[in-house]
């Protein structure tokens, strides 16, 4: 948000922002048959190097559709406005295409899918496939190099196999060997992760990572991304519709409905002193880990009518005209704690 940019002094007394990511009123809309879908309005979020943040919301909020805009790999019925999508020190919106291609996505920033099986190739084994990912995203492969040369593959496969040892999946050398379809989800998973990891990014993008593995294997493979990311100081976008899920990997969280982010703050301030009404109604319907809103009265906004102030505005106890009538704009009502609500309430909950 807007006041929430971070500052740190370089060694010559010079400030220099410390945001790795930064998103600043970010909106995407879809032509569909049936109107065009304001999918994501006006979304500004930031993350500085080496933090966990999770964008977290019921399916539909658009988290996939903010993930696939910063990697710039939305269909092509999206239209992408914005003020800016800056990414360490570039602007993602104004980039040549083919230096997205080539240095960003898949190198500088690379992902990790929901549902890890369809994301491989059934025909190749999962050696053929890292294999692939190393000849054009290796950290060690040169701007326009064409040629996968021997040495280059040789010290490609040691790194491989070492990123898979890192990932605990043992015996690695037959691992290579297997086709996805000859290894459990959790596996696939963990190779996922490795895939994600072996171009040295600095921003890695994991989209509900875990929805589809069972709860003991989640919680193996949220534990592993956490400490592979913190060791390497590498950031995580981690969406989720999952509560419990982002208090278990997230420094900080941003939390949408409707395609608009209505709150974000440190995983601890989230639980304990939540300040919008959506946000407060979520904590309210815990122990259920999934982001729904049970036995509140209405419904999810259509993308294609959505009301024009706050989305949350026909649910909302607390709305009143400004509510209906325009879009909150961001402020920060505690240190590192923004909002986009008209009403947010500051009093702290007991733990
Ligand atoms: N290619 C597309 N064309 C039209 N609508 C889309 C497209 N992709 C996603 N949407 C719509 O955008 C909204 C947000 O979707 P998505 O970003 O996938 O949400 P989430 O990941 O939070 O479940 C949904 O209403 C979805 O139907
Ligand atoms: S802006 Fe108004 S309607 Fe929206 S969450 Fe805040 S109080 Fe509720
Ligand atoms: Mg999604």
């Amino acid at each position: 948000m807007g006041c929430a940019m971070r500052l740190i002094r370089g060694c010559a007394g010079v400030a220099m922002t410390a945001e790795l990511l930064s998103v600043r009123d970010l909106s995407v809309s879809f032509t569909t048959e049936g109107g065009v879908a304001r999918v994501l309005d006006s979304i500004s979020l930031s993350l500085p190097p080496g933090e966990i943040m999770g964008l977290v919301g019921e399916s539909g909020c658009g988290k996939t559709t903010l993930a696939r805009a910063i990697l710039g790999a939305l269909p092509p019925n999206a239209r992408v406005s914005g003020a800016a999508l800056r990414f360490d020190g570039r602007d993602l919106l104004t980039l040549d295409p083919r230096v997205t291609a080539d240095a960003v996505r898949g190198r500088a920033i690379t992902f990790v899918p929901q549902d890890p099986f369809s994301s491989f190739n059934p025909l190749f084994t999962v050696g053929d496939q890292i294999s692939e990912v190393l000849r054009w995203k290796s950290p060690d492969r040169q701007p326009n190099e064409r040629i996968y040369a021997r040495g280059r593959k040789r010290a490609d496969r040691a790194r491989a196999l070492a990123m898979l040892r890192s990932v605990q999946l043992p015996d690695p050398e037959r691992l290579l060997t297997k086709y996805p379809h000859e290894l459990s989800g959790g596996q696939r998973q963990r190779v996922m992760i490795a895939m994600a990891l072996l171009p040295e990014p600095k921003l890695v993008i994991a989209d509900e990572p875990t929805t589809a593995l069972d709860v003991t294997i989640q919680a193996q493979i949220l534990k592993l991304l956490r400490g592979l990311a913190n060791e390497r100081g590498v950031s995580v976008l981690f969406t989720t519709h999952d509560l419990g899920t982002a208090w278990e990997i997230c420094d900080r969280v941003t939390v949408m409905y409707a395609g608009q982010a209505l709150e974000t703050a440190p995983i601890a301030s989230f639980f304990r002193q939540p300040m919008v009404p959506y946000t407060r109604l979520l904590l309210d319907s815990l122990p259920s880990r999934d982001v729904a809103l049970r036995g509140i009265p209405g419904e999810v906004p259509s993308l294609i009518a959505p009301p024009p102030g706050c989305r949350f505005a026909p649910r909302c106890p607390l709305a009143d005209d400004p509510c209906r009538a325009t879009h909150p704009p961001p402020t920060e009502p505690a240190p590192d704690h923004q909002v986009r609500c008209h009403h947010p309430r500051i009093e702290t909950v007991a733990a």
